[in-house]
């Protein structure tokens, strides 16, 4: 790594998104986060590069062009424009935006295959897999759907059960068929190609001893090798949507072979663009730096495969991964039904302003790879607290003194306290950002702008302003805030790059660096005129945005499998392409609910819960029902001890921010009113099913 004062190369990436499904808020916890970081490096005058690219290849895709009538050229070409545009949208500034299918990435993708075979890490093994006999092609496991092995529940994927949660092989499940077809799969030998990373252990175990590593993915990098490392299956059968292998007809690349080395296709075009030399960046010896950031989620593929790789096709590995967790809203996963599932076009048409969103991602995010929570009360209540209430506020109290009475002229005393206060808070700034403590940084800064705040209300400008030959004394306190203000711009300029890049205008100065720490406002320094910089973000912008993004769960074939969430999108594309979606249900489907007759043997408040009553059911089994029932706004507790309802109970138990919830109690409700529990006639005892 180079010293302090030397001047770093730094290659950055952020994971490429799939090309067959929009950006949502969960992705752009990601990009936010590497973007912020960037901006910092670049605000420290280091050469930094930051590329990404749309992930195009493999079956989904193929398969979702084939159902929309397009290429899968035409479909990318699309997505990639879309994508573009949220990320331009979002102020994420990549110095290049590609593509996966892109002719630098075939040659870089074959070129290191040929690398890694001559290295003797390629074999070939016969396996026998899922085979669609009507569609002439090879199944993978999302594509097969049957009945569930365990609770024997219908139309369950291939990898997991939606209802009772088992994990299983798809040629575990009962009647098995073809979620493209229909048709029943047979099973069918082909040859695969493996990449033998079983014979990289000791490899893989030096690299992650040299500290590339967060302290969590070390460990989990500990549970795999004690696992033992599997040969990683590299090869699909035609029909794919990839690069084909070199010597192997018919044979392709799986998405995820050639996806990282989208990395390097990506900063290869911005070499050819811009000059720079690729080989710099990329050789086995090379002394630049490179990061992936990217989710929890994906670690196997970037701290096991891609170093791998690397290594065996003669190149540098990355100098360290940053992994983070995923996004929670209002403390649970991001749902369709309930409205949390936001797409980052639907965020900027209600929200509008997306600084707001970077910063209080900002203000969650740390260097782990713990979950982050976007609860979007907390999130109008902060936004407006501390960009608006504190931030801006030292400003918007000051300038028009400075603009109306002065002419503009800015006066400034020399080493002020406070102003070397808020100076002196640079280096714990400067850690805290390249940790990626960008929470930390922001509580900092907030304190900071509390104290100019403190400064501004005891100085009180608006009464200097009424005592007469206080000129002086008025021009210097807010030309003291402006300073400030100016510093705390500079320090929130990488989370909040077009406001900073406003108020640089405003106070008519160069773009903010982190050296510019040093300067100062001089006398004599002429501001230009204080515009309206922030609106206060509204409650009702939220509602109206959750209320857009609701869907009616039953209209959709919604899958939720095993993996994560951050995957949403991209599940959900595939079950679109390979479910048709039905207006009715059959008997099958409604028999799946196991309705019961459930007395409320116990009702309370639960504490921090706004519309949350944690209820007790009794439906006849040895253990009563702990349920957690969004009725309170309706219900006084006590008033529901001993009444009988309806509960849905064999719902899969959902672990909430309270605790397990056990199942679901049914309630009506709409524009007219409710939440209105159901009761049953009279004679229905607690246990008896609803049918
Ligand atoms: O998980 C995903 O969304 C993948 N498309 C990420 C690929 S990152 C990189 F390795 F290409
Ligand atoms: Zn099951």
């Amino acid at each position: 790594m180079a010293t302090e004062n030397s001047p770093r190369k730094i290659l950055v990436t952020s994971a490429l998104p799939y090309a067959n499904g929009s950006i949502h808020l969960g992705h752009l916890v990601e990009y936010i986060q590497t973007d912020i970081w960037v901006r910092f490096q670049k605000m420290q005058g280091h050469t930094v590069h930051y590329v990404c690219a749309d992930d195009t290849h493999g079956t989904p895709i193929m398969l979702r062009a084939e159902k929309e009538g397009v290429t899968p050229e035409t479909l990318i070409a699309n997505v990639h424009q879309e994508h573009s545009a949220d990320f331009a949208d979002f102020l994420v500034q990549f110095d290049h935006y590609y593509s996966t299918n892109a002719p630098e990435n075939k040659e870089l993708s074959q070129g290191i295959y040929k690398k890694l075979k001559a290295n003797g890490k390629i074999a070939t093994k016969t396996i026998e897999q899922f085979f669609d006999p009507v569609k002439n092609m090879f199944l993978p496991d999302r594509f097969i759907k049957g009945e569930c092995p365990k609770c024997h529940a219908k139309d369950q994927y291939g990898d997991s059960c939606e209802v009772c949660g088992a994990t299983y092989n798809p040629t575990e499940l009962i009647n098995a068929y073809s979620a493209v077809s229909g048709a029943a799969p047979v099973r069918k030998e082909t040859e695969h190609y493996f990449f033998k990373l079983s014979e990289c252990e000791q490899f893989l175990k030096d690299w992650t001893r040299s500290g590339t590593l967060q302290g969590e993915a070390a460990n989990k990098m500990g549970e795999w090798f004690e696992n033992g490392l599997n040969d990683w299956d590299i090869s699909r059968d035609a029909p794919y949507f990839g690069f084909e292998i070199p010597d192997a007809p018919g044979k392709y690349f799986y998405v995820w072979l050639d996806a990282p080395i989208g990395y390097m296709a990506s900063f290869k075009k911005l070499c050819a663009d811009q000059g720079l030399d690729f080989d710099e960046y990329w050789k086995k010896d090379s002394s630049t730096e490179l990061y992936h950031f990217i989710g929890k989620d994906i670690l196997y593929f970037h701290a096991l495969f891609w170093p791998a790789t690397l290594e065996y096709s003669e190149h540098r590995k990355p100098t360290q991964i940053f992994a983070h967790g995923f996004l929670t809203v209002n403390g649970e996963k991001m749902s369709k039904s309930r409205g949390t599932f936001i797409t980052a076009r639907s965020y900027l048409d209600h929200i509008k302003n997306p600084e707001y969103l970077r910063y209080y991602y900002a203000a969650k995010l740390n260097s782990t790879m713990e979950d982050i929570d976007l609860n979007l009360e907390d999130f109008v209540a902060r936004v407006n607290s501390d960009l608006v209430g504190k931030y801006i506020n030292i400003a918007s109290r000051t300038a028009g003194f400075i603009n109306k009475r002065f002419s503009g002229k800015l006066n400034p005393s020399v080493n002020h306290a406070v102003v070397a206060e808020i100076k002196g808070s640079a280096q714990v700034l400067v850690d805290s950002y390249t940790e990626r403590e960008y929470g930390k940084a922001l509580r900092e800064i907030m304190r900071l702008a509390d104290i100019a705040n403190g400064f501004v209300a005891e100085k009180a400008p608006w009464v200097i302003a009424k005592q007469e030959g206080q000129d002086v004394l008025l021009q210097q306190v807010c030309s003291d805030a402006l300073e400030m203000f100016r510093l705390l711009t500079l320090y929130l300029k990488p989370v909040l790059p077009k406001l900073a890049t406003e108020i640089e205008q405003f106070l008519n100065i160069a773009p903010l660096t982190w050296a510019a720490v040093d300067a100062t406002l001089e006398a004599n320094h002429t501001i230009n005129a204080y515009e309206h910089l922030i609106t206060r973000v509204d409650v009702k912008q939220i509602e109206a945005m959750t209320e857009a993004n609701k869907e009616n769960l039953q209209a959709t074939t919604a899958p939720q499998s095993h993996s994560e969430q951050r995957h949403a999108a991209h599940q959900q594309n595939e079950a679109n392409t390979a479910a048709t979606e039905a207006e009715y249900i059959s008997i099958d489907d409604f028999t799946k609910v196991d309705l019961r007759i459930a007395k409320i043997v116990d009702a309370e408040h639960v504490e921090g819960a706004e519309k949350l009553l944690k209820l007790t059911l009794d439906i006849g089994e040895d253990k009563p029902r702990q349920v957690f029932a969004g009725i309170k706004s309706a219900y006084d507790p006590m008033a529901l001890v001993g009444r009988l309802t309806v509960m849905v109970a064999n719902l899969a138990p959902r672990k909430m921010k309270f605790g397990m919830s056990e199942g679901m109690v049914l309630a009506a409700s709409d524009e007219r009113g409710g939440p209105f529990i159901l009761s049953p006639d009279v004679g229905a005892q607690p246990g008896m099913r609803v049918k």
